[in-house]
């Protein structure tokens, strides 16, 4: 059997047993869509910058309005599990190139893990799993959006090798 590069295979990173499996397929995947509306919900004001305060209701409907979004496109749906319970998910589109180069791209529209089960390489699993399937698609990139003063996200892309491309600058008026 070929030997996989460390990157594609799903789970090389973590520290602890972690499963990462595609979303809402058969009967495991009953309830994934309710799994990531709860912890997206739950997480997303992490995506709020001080530059741009938001209340968290409108915040909470705008991830709402996100997974519309992506359901109603292209995408691949990942879910991490640690002893058969779900403690993760990451969500990317795979037919959005990018809109500077039009090259293809994986884009990340959002992933999260449950606070009692972060810091232990479950984040690192879900995006190692998820570029292992950009690249059995063809897709010569990943790219995603990153809030500035969100350290924990920005520390786990850093170590898996993304890097700035172009930056978001806001003013207030
Ligand atoms: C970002 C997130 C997905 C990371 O998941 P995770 O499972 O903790 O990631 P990992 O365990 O693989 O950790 C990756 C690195 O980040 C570090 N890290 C985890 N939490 C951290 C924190 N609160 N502050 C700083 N670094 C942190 C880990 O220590 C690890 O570094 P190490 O390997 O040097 O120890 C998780 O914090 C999360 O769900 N945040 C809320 C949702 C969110 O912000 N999503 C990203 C939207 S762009």
């Amino acid at each position: 059997m070929p030997r996989r590069r460390a990157a594609e295979r799903p789970g090389f990173a973590a520290r602890v047993s972690v499963r990462v499996r595609a979303g809402g397929r058969g009967e495991e995947g009953d309830g994934d869509r309710a799994f990531i509306t709860e912890l997206g919900r739950r997480c997303v004001m992490t995506s709020v910058a001080s530059a741009r305060p938001a209340p968290p209701a409108m915040v909470r409907l705008a991830f709402d309005r996100l997974c519309e979004i992506v359901e109603s496109q292209s995408h691949v749906t990942l879910i991490a599990q640690r002893n058969g319970e779900r403690v993760g998910f990451l969500l990317f589109l795979d037919q959005l190139p990018d809109e500077v180069t039009t090259l293809p791209q994986g884009f990340v529209a959002y992933m999260a893990v449950e606070p009692d089960h972060r810091g232990v390489g479950v984040g690192a699993a879900l995006l190692a799993a998820a570029e292992g399937e950009a690249r059995r698609r063809g897709l010569p990139y990943m790219a995603l959006m990153v809030t500035e003063e969100n350290e924990a996200a920005r520390k786990l892309y850093h170590r898996s090798g993304y890097r700035t491309e172009r930056r978001l600058l806001c003013k207030r008026l």
